[in-house]
């Protein structure tokens, strides 16, 4: 097996095949993730919930970023994995300026990470095309974007209404001038993903509550295992209930992204 790069990412797409992602956060998750054939791995920092205990994401570092991405590269290198590693930047580690973003994003480029990710629309264009014109692969996120929760007043569906969804689009489509290559897209009504899917040829839309018309599908890993310590979102799909085995479960969310049962566009249309 070939590494993951982006232009075999492009491929798949021009294939019509579903591009898969699920998060890690160490070694041997990453690895067993890669041999179930998750094609890219995003270490979220979702790590904050999952591995610190945090309440939101708000309050992880760029060292654990750091720690974390180092984890994970060095699980797929020891397994001879090929995933693509993507890795978000915090909060704080890219908001002041592009100078700010490029030095976070090379801590995480060192650390391993082939692809960082960065949250918002607008005032991330310039820091955009700052990264990617000096060689770092972006992929942005809009929609729900975590690390401004509290801005936004929950975790709730964006993008809704014809304003919310012309100022969605608009984003997205500079994004994409931009040079971000992914786009995370986090709960946005399915039919706006879909429209943006299809607008978008450059930059792979990966949704998480956004339906089923993107390019690509991502879920929290310890979510689609059943495991939350919080509430689970109603996106999420319990994989580990259907197959008993850790290595199965992922197996089966790949299967169900590639031939299209995940997700069900009936069960959150929004
Ligand atoms: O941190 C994370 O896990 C994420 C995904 C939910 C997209 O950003
Ligand atoms: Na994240």
């Amino acid at each position: 097996r070939k590494p993951i790069s982006l232009p075999r990412l492009a491929q798949l797409r021009a294939a019509g095949e579903k591009i898969t992602m699920l998060t890690a956060y160490d070694a041997t998750f990453a690895a067993v993730a890669d041999a179930a054939g998750v094609e890219t791995i995003l270490v979220g920092d979702s790590l904050g919930m999952v591995c610190q205990g945090l309440p939101s994401t708000v309050g992880v570092s760029l060292e654990t970023m750091a720690y974390h991405t180092a984890s994970v590269a060095r699980g797929l290198r020891r397994a001879q994995g090929t995933a693509w590693v993507v890795a978000d930047l915090p909060y704080g580690s890219y908001q002041e300026s592009a100078e700010q973003a490029m030095r976070s994003a090379t801590v995480l480029m060192q650390a391993g990470a082939h692809m960082v990710k960065l949250e918002g629309g607008g005032w991330t264009a310039p820091i955009v095309r700052f990264l990617v014109e000096r060689g770092i692969p972006v992929c942005a996120h809009l929609g729900l974007t975590p690390q401004t929760v509290h801005a936004l007043g929950g975790y709730r569906v964006q993008g809704r209404g014809d304003e919310g969804a012309a100022q969605l689009r608009r984003h997205a489509l500079q994004l994409q001038d931009m040079g971000a290559s992914m786009l995370v897209l986090e709960m946005v009504p399915a039919e706006l993903s879909a429209r943006l899917t299809e607008e978008l040829p450059h930059c792979h839309t990966i949704g998480i509550g956004a339906g089923n018309g993107t390019a690509g599908q991502v879920l929290v890993l310890h979510d689609m295992l059943g495991m939350n310590l919080g509430k689970m979102p109603k996106f999420v799909r319990n994989f580990m209930q259907e197959t008993g085995s850790i290595k199965e479960a992922m197996a089966a969310y790949v299967r169900a992204v590639k031939d299209g049962s995940f997700p069900d566009n009936t069960l959150h249309a929004w």
